[in-house]
């Protein structure tokens, strides 16, 4: 799986596709968090959300993880003056560390797994949470209607051709988030085909 061949076009044709929804989903975080965060940001992609973290100036410190170095190279374009940003070229599944997180940003990553390796994912990104920490959670609602699985159907085409896609059905998170989380707040776009969750870690 590779996302350097769609990297320069992945936001434009998702702007196209969802109408922006992808990105204003986001938007949700932004009251959530708090002076000098530590945050890991997985699978970040090309970074069109950073400029609104910097607005905040709140001194973030961000560790951004892609396993796609255009993406990264793209994100690193975004100009910060008041983030700490460190930028990471890694696999999430092979990123180690001790440091534990206030916050964690997933957003349109866990469509990416199967039903083990995202509760795997799930698993490792909670060990380096810190108690009450903030999980933001944006994906592909899980319950979907009967036009919703058709176009996730075509997405998973799509991108099996683009970037080898290997999954034909998206993980189930919710329950496994609630066992470990509560819900701070939520909200649905594009007709509650997209949600976005502000969890907390009990
Ligand atoms: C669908 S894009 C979403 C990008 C961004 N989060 C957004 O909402 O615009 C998924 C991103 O996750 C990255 N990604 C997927 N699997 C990954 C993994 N195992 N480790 C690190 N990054 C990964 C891809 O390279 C890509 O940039």
């Amino acid at each position: 799986m590779n996302y350097n061949f769609i990297a320069p076009y992945y936001h434009s044709l998702s702007k196209f596709i969802f109408l922006n929804r992808q990105h204003q989903a986001h938007f949700l975080i932004l009251k959530h968090l708090k002076k000098g965060d530590k945050i890991l940001w997985v699978g970040g992609g090309a970074g069109k959300f950073i400029p609104e973290l910097e607005k905040l100036n709140l001194n973030l410190e961000i560790d951004y993880i892609d396993f796609s170095s255009r993406m990264i190279d793209l994100a690193k374009k975004e100009r910060t003056l008041k983030l700490k940003i460190n930028f990471i070229v890694a696999d999430i599944f092979d990123f180690e560390t001790d440091k534990k997180y206030d916050v964690v940003i997933s957003s349109f990553l866990f469509d990416h797994f199967d039903q083990d390796k995202a509760e795997k994912l799930f698993l490792q990104l909670n060990e380096y949470m810190k108690s009450k920490g903030i999980w933001f959670y944006i994906d592909f609602n899980q319950n979907q209607e009967d036009w919703q699985r058709i176009v996730t159907n075509l997405m998973f085409v799509f991108f099996r051709v683009v970037i080898n896609l290997e999954i034909n059905q998206l993980p189930k998170m919710r329950d496994f988030f609630e066992s470990y989380f509560e819900i701070v707040e939520q909200k649905f776009f594009f007709k509650k085909y997209i949600e976005s969750i502000v969890y907390k870690k009990i």
